[in-house]
């Protein structure tokens, strides 16, 4: 995907860091020796993204200037990695994985329900400001596909019904549940654990079991004899033939 700034039109007037920020810029400028200023530049745009929402091209040149880059280094960066929102995104910024298998799994009907719920097209912000969606590479959680992430959580398992209830919820200000959206509790099978299904593995239970069986706790920290004592060659005794 072609990854460019968004068009002047759409672009603020100018940028500055908050009081706050603008002194945590100063401290990760600092971690860096004499002359090697620049390897802060993906913290800086990472906060001025978290701060702003979206990367700007006042935020560029403003932390050019802070780093002595010329500017199309910086925007080298910020158009390489993905991770930089080119152009304003919602309140809640919804990145919904179409990788295989996630698309395998149903992604069509999560983006279905973004268009649906937030926009027709990817990278646009909903009337009200609230949402905006775009399709993403994996992000890693596959066993739980389809999936999507909202700010910095998961939510799996979805699907069409799902998503948009969870769109709904988000809109509405009720609280959502991130991780699987069915039964499951992490990436169990789908029809529930088949091992380590023992209660007593969870309830504390076990829990000093090894002593209670004659092998304390202390008897197995022991030290006993080294590796490399027992792995020597054997000595022989004084004389005998080689
Ligand atoms: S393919 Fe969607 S999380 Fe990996």
């Amino acid at each position: 995907m072609l990854r460019r700034l968004a068009p002047p039109e759409m672009q603020p007037a100018d940028f500055a860091f908050s009081a706050e920020n603008a002194e945590w810029a100063k401290k990760e400028i600092a971690k860096y020796p004499p002359g090697r200023q620049a390897s802060a530049v993906i913290s800086l745009l990472w906060r001025g993204q978290e701060q702003e929402g979206w990367v700007t091209h006042p935020m560029i040149e403003s932390i050019a200037g802070m780093l002595s880059m010329p500017f199309i280094r910086v925007l080298e960066v910020a158009t390489f990695y993905t991770m930089f929102n080119l152009v304003p995104v919602g309140t809640h910024l919804v990145q919904v994985c179409t990788t295989s298998p996630c698309w395998l799994a149903g992604s069509d009907a999560v983006v279905e329900a973004c268009k649906k719920h937030i926009h027709p097209h990817p990278h646009t912000v909903s009337a009200d400001g609230k949402f905006s969606w775009m399709e993403v590479e994996c992000l890693g959680a596959c066993v739980n596909a389809p999936m999507l992430q909202i700010g910095k959580d998961f939510y799996e398992d979805l699907d069409g019904p799902v998503t948009e209830k969870l769109l709904e919820d988000l809109r509405a200000g009720r609280p959502i549940k991130p991780g699987p959206q069915n039964a499951r509790h992490s990436s169990e099978p789908a029809g529930g654990a088949t091992t380590l299904t023992e209660a007593s593995l969870y309830d504390g239970s076990m829990i000093g079991r090894q002593n209670r069986i004659g092998n304390t706790d202390a008897e197995g920290k022991a030290p006993t004899q080294a590796a490399s004592d027992r792995e020597a060659p054997a000595q022989k005794p004084p004389g005998a033939a080689t």
